[in-house]
């Protein structure tokens, strides 16, 4: 039988290091705190929510605990290789791993992510993803390619600009994914938002619809959270 969400996360629970992960979460806080008197009082309290969220963990073990389950990883099959760009602080490969899943990690560089990734143990390197430029020459042979939450907007350099990517980008970028993956595998990609929704707004993923139709068109599976997961086939 197929674990439930909650079994999958109380697993991941069980395998946290809790107090290493506390001591991080208050090592920042301090850090933050000790600008009181330097930072606009803005800057701070933005700082303390955001960095507060990010230690979160079992809000982003059930929030994550969800793209497992739409990328199958939760059917005792495997293991898988799965390369998360945008990762983040890995918390959704240490998801994985808990399931017998491997995999490594991309992010831009960061101290705080690269620290809570080691943490939970999870392979977490710093390497950008640019616009049209291929992933890095190593990652290949993989079953997932997955981007949870990004919009790769963090960099301005190079064939980066500070522009959203448009349909051209998009395309490279999913070409170059699908060509890295196995027979079978697949790519699964949950866009963020240009323009986060308010209550009376729904929101804007990106400026060209295209890119979203592309999406809902060539997956097998797309949920009402905007969670898309793409067959190599579609690209490759
Ligand atoms: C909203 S967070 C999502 C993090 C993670 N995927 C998650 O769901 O927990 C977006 C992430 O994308 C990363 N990011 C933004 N632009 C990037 C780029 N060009 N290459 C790699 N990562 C990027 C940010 O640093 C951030 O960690």
């Amino acid at each position: 039988m197929l674990p439930s969400k909650q079994e999958i996360v109380d697993k991941a629970l069980s395998e946290v290091n809790f107090e290493a992960w506390e001591n991080l979460h208050r090592e920042y806080a301090d850090k933050i705190a000790a600008q009181r008197d330097v930072w606009p009082q803005d800057r701070i309290e933005k700082l303390e929510r955001n960095y507060s969220k990010y230690f979160e963990l079992e809000k982003w073990l059930q929030y994550h605990s969800r793209h497992v389950m739409t990328a199958d990883l939760h059917d005792g099959e495997g293991p898988k290789r799965i390369l998360d760009l945008g990762c983040g602080a890995g918390i959704f490969l240490f998801i994985c791993r808990t399931l017998g899943h491997h995999g490594v990690g991309l992010d831009i560089d960061s101290g705080m992510y690269r620290r809570m990734a080691e943490i939970l143990g999870v392979d977490w390197r710093a390497s950008p993803v640019l616009a049209n430029t291929p992933l890095p020459e190593e990652f290949q042979g993989l079953d997932l390619i997955s981007a949870i939450a990004i919009k790769f907007d963090r960099l301005d350099y190079g064939p980066q600009s500070a522009e959203p990517w448009g349909l051209d980008e998009w395309q490279y970028f999913l070409r170059d994914a699908a060509s890295r993956l196995n027979p079978g595998g697949h790519i699964f990609i949950k866009p963020n938002y240009l323009i986060h929704p308010t209550e009376t707004d729904p929101g804007v993923f990106f400026k060209d619809g295209r890119i979203m139709d592309m999406m809902r068109d060539t997956s097998v599976k797309a949920t009402e959270h905007f969670d898309f997961l793409i067959p190599k086939s579609a690209f490759a």
